[in-house]
């Protein structure tokens, strides 16, 4: 996957090129091109990239989309084809598709029409057919031709959360902010504590036990003489439950990722409610028993892979009282995100070409992951797009480095709104 994500990146270069060459060629074009143009531009979707002529071979490599400045053609770099149902471009073996002009029209909901379909409460599928509106991005297809289940990002989805409304969302049971980068009670930043918070995922045994007895060695205190302390996001397989409860003891916080750390990852973007419920409440039925923990402080998740699991994932969060997620990363971001309640719409655009945000209002808080910003010098180095968790940081090498990289992030935090810094 890792040569794919360099391969996106010589594509859109490659589409920036022929932008230009377009615009170079409409000066002379006749009309005839425009209304071919339209022609063929009537049925697609904004941004959506499809195939003038099918076939294997170099043709399997070129796609065009339509912009408000005219069609823009891209070809995908030698030895990848372009996969339309995927809309990027893949390994040649992978694309299975090369015989298809389009990605396939799905039938879309009658959501929005000049007089009302149904009755009130109702909404209407693509063949008009009424159905009750809740029904609408539940997961199951409900409507005959099954359009309730075609368009549902939160920009869609009839039952999505609403925007932020901070009279409505009071601390400490809410906290919302349209852009989410607003200090919570609008405290001036410099009264804020910064927090820093310290995480880590998986298995705990053997392997890491020493590692973590080094980092935290009692000598490495907060500002009020406390020892600084740590989240452990367990998955179950592999994990040592007198080592968890060693760390329980000493005061780190134990939460759930899972029993079975499924690695398809795709398992954790389609799973059901169910499927959550015994994946992370099973695990947390699990970790109390086997590590003895007695006093309800198991109370976080954070999926696999980071692979949100939508709107199934916090229903399971809210069913099981869990209080708060871990999972969900904001791009990068001057200043960073503070942590918000999912009652209302998230306050960024859901991240990540693969992940499913949930869209519905669920009583769960997110401790947002803020990508880290991975240029050791953010003065001269060119933009990079930022990373989620430390070790997807791949760039920093040195030790040097890494302390650069730190103390610059730290600032990014502390400078501005001292939203919690951390993975
Ligand atoms: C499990 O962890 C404890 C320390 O917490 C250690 O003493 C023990 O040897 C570990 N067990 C195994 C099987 O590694
Ligand atoms: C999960 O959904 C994706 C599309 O959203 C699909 O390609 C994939 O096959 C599904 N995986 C499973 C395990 O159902
Ligand atoms: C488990 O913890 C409780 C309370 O913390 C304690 O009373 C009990 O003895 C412990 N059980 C075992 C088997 O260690």
């Amino acid at each position: 996957m890792r040569s794919c994500g360099v391969a996106l990146a010589a594509i859109v270069l490659l589409a920036a090129g022929n932008a230009y060459a377009q615009q170079q060629n409409e000066e002379t074009a006749p009309k005839k091109e425009e209304s071919f143009e339209a022609e063929l531009c009537k049925d697609k979707d904004a941004g959506e990239w499809f195939r003038l002529v099918t076939g294997e071979g170099d043709n399997c490599r070129d796609v065009i989309q339509c912009t408000s400045s005219g069609l823009q053609a891209i070809r995908c770099p030698a030895g990848l084809y372009f996969d339309i149902e995927k809309q990027t471009c893949d390994w040649k073996d992978s694309v299975k598709n090369c015989k298809l002009k389009n990605k396939e029209r799905k039938v879309k909901p009658m959501l929005f029409t000049d007089k009302p379909v149904c009755s009130e409460g109702e909404l209407a599928c693509g063949d008009t057919q009424c159905i009750e509106r809740g029904l609408f991005c539940n997961g199951e297809k409900d409507c005959a031709d099954g359009s309730d289940e075609t368009t549902c990002d939160i920009d869609s989805d009839p039952n999505s959360a609403p925007p932020c409304d901070p009279a409505v969302c009071v601390l400490p049971d809410c906290f919302c902010s349209e852009d989410g980068t607003q200090v919570p009670g609008d405290l001036p930043p410099k009264e804020v504590p910064q927090m820093i918070t310290i995480t880590f995922d998986d298995a705990i045994n053997n392997n890491n036990i020493g590692l973590y007895k080094e980092i935290f060695n009692g000598k490495r205190k907060n500002p009020n003489g406390c020892d600084i302390k740590a989240t452990y996001f367990v998955s179950h397989k592999y994990t040592n439950y007198s080592a968890v409860q060693e760390m329980h003891r000493k005061g780190h916080e134990i939460a759930v990722h899972s029993i079975s750390h499924n690695d398809d990852e795709n398992f954790w973007s389609n799973a059901s409610v169910n499927d959550w419920v015994k994946e992370m409440g099973g695990m947390r039925i699990i970790t109390e028993k086997y590590a003895n923990i007695t006093d309800n402080s198991v109370v976080g998740v954070r999926a696999p892979y980071l692979r949100v699991g939508g709107n199934n994932q916090f229903t399971m969060m809210e069913e099981e009282a869990f209080l708060y997620d871990s999972t969900i990363t904001a791009p990068l971001n001057n200043p960073p995100l503070w942590p918000y309640t999912m009652y209302f719409r998230m306050p960024h655009r859901c991240h990540g070409n693969l992940q499913k945000c949930p869209t519905r209002s669920h009583a769960v808080w997110e401790m947002v992951l803020n990508e880290l910003d991975r240029r050791e010098d953010p003065n001269s180095d060119e933009y990079l797009p930022g990373c989620a968790m430390v070790d997807s940081c791949s760039n920093i090498l040195t030790g040097d480095q890494f302390y650069n990289f730190l103390n610059h992030n730290f600032d990014r935090h502390y400078e501005e709104n001292r939203a919690p810094l951390g993975e």
